[in-house]
């Protein structure tokens, strides 16, 4: 490791031992999950890049909060930390929490859809925030920039809408057809990838222009306002919730999955600036769904850990290490030639599959190939971001295609060091070096709705 590279900014006081099980057991287990690492048993994975979503280590800080939980059905104390917090970093008035990020989708959603027809604009939507668009009965359209598609340029915020589609689709569309605008911040399915506060503006204004509902998706929304920073003139001096407020400060909702940005292992955010009647439907909705409102699928110990974990987040020390070792993983492969997202964002690498394997159509999923190679190489399991999770256009039922065929290498926070990342990328310029061999894969079992999750493949020809 070269001293670019500071060291971790932690000591380690409690270990949690991995194991790697030999070759010959990965080839088989793999065989028998139907080349799905989705369904691989956590302790047959070496080094686990599956997500960066739960999968964190908690400080101490939050283990001695957990103590302090208070499980009362209603009116928690708990709450009302976790509340004052939400309400110190967005500056908006009401709360509620949800059990994960999916839970405060199913919720909030659906009160933005009062009619047929009606479409979701988004940089970019995560595939749970996309079923829940489809399952409320609206159409999800992404709308980023085209330097996001191209892997190998250098753009400081790929993540970035493309305003001017952006404007061309409202209007084709009609705005009373837009139920709202997602700005999903860092874009986690174009590469961890930050979107730049003018770019932010600049959407908000189209927003306002045509009376249209902004609600962010800011599972990573510390790492977006750590990009900013470094990245964005004018940023330079701010704190991160500096910038943080300035964002939240645009929009009307927050939506967050509280497992990435929030340090924690499970939770979830709802927060409504001020709408009155939104906050009311909200709290009717989320009691037969997540549970009451203060509590809303939460334990009361695991607000207490959000709560601190919130505020750790914000950190600047903490966020630099989290970015660097993204970076440092990145640093490595593109040294070896291999095509990775450039530059990399905030919480994965993003290998680009279509280049590495270009001789494996994308209805035969090139990056679920290389994902199953790096496992059997390497007992590194990483997920497919592409063709595979887009599923099927539900008005055709034909494959989506794009040109984003991604193997995402996710880093969780605070859990491996920097030795994890050398075998990792080993692993991964192994798999580039023999390229040649990945094949494409067909389904032996498809599921109609985020099909990745469960779905059976085998190796085409086998
Ligand atoms: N929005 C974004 C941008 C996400 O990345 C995720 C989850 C969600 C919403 C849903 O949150 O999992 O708490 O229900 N992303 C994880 C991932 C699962 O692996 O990227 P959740």
């Amino acid at each position: 490791m070269n001293n670019q590279y500071k060291a971790e900014p932690y000591r380690i006081k409690m270990v949690e031992p991995i194991k790697e099980v030999s070759k010959e057991k990965r080839a088989t287990l793999l065989k028998n999950v139907g080349y799905n690492p989705f369904s691989l048993k956590s302790e047959d994975v070496y080094i686990d890049l599956l997500t960066d979503s739960g999968t964190g280590a908690m400080s101490h800080d939050q283990w001695a909060a957990l103590m302090r939980g208070d499980e009362a059905y209603a009116g928690s104390r708990s709450f009302y930390r976790l509340e004052s917090v939400v309400k110190h970093i967005t500056n908006y008035k009401y709360f509620i929490p949800a059990h994960q990020g999916r839970g405060a989708e199913q919720v909030v959603l659906p009160q933005f859809v009062k009619k047929d027809g009606m479409a979701f604009i988004s940089n970019m939507h995560f595939d749970t925030t996309r079923a829940h668009v489809e399952l409320a009965g609206a159409r999800a359209i992404d709308c980023v920039i085209e330097e996001c598609f191209d892997t190998s340029n250098y753009h400081p915020f790929k993540g970035n809408f493309d305003l001017d589609k952006l404007k061309t689709i409202i209007q084709d569309k009609g705005q009373t057809n837009i139920a709202g605008i997602i700005l999903t911040i860092t874009n986690n399915s174009a590469g961890g990838q930050p979107v730049s506060m003018e770019n932010l503006k600049a959407t908000t204004k189209i927003a306002r222009a045509y009376d249209i509902p902004l609600i962010i998706d800011g599972a990573r929304y510390a790492e977006n306002a750590y990009f900013v920073k470094q990245r964005e003139k004018g940023y330079e001096d701010k704190s991160i919730l500096e910038i943080a407020r300035e964002v939240f400060d645009l929009a009307d909702v927050f939506l967050m999955s509280a497992k990435k940005d929030g340090l924690v292992n499970i939770g979830g955010i709802i927060a409504i600036k001020e709408d009155e009647a939104l906050y009311q439907q909200v709290q009717a909705t989320i009691v037969p769904m997540e549970g009451f409102p203060t509590y809303g699928g939460m334990s009361g110990r695991d607000m207490e850990a959000l709560a601190v974990g919130l505020e750790e987040a914000l950190d600047e020390d903490y966020l630099k290490h989290r970015t660097d070792q993204v970076k440092y993983l990145g640093d490595q492969l593109k040294k070896a030639g291999v095509p990775i997202q450039y530059p990399t964002g905030g919480h994965a690498v993003f290998v680009d599959c279509k280049a590495i394997a270009p001789h494996i159509p994308f209805d035969e999923f090139p990056a679920q190939s290389v994902v199953n190679e790096l496992y059997l190489k390497s007992g590194v399991r990483a997920v497919e971001i592409g063709s595979l999770l887009l599923g099927r256009n539900p008005d055709t039922l034909e494959n989506i295609d794009t040109p984003l065929q991604f193997m995402r290498l996710t880093i969780p926070r605070r859990t491996y060091t920097y030795s994890h990342l050398d075998v990792v990328a080993k692993g991964v310029i192994d798999v580039y070096k023999n390229r040649e061999a990945l094949k494409g894969l067909t389904f032996t079992y498809e599921p109609k709705i985020l099909r990745h999750f469960t779905a059976k493949l085998k190796p085409k020809n086998d």
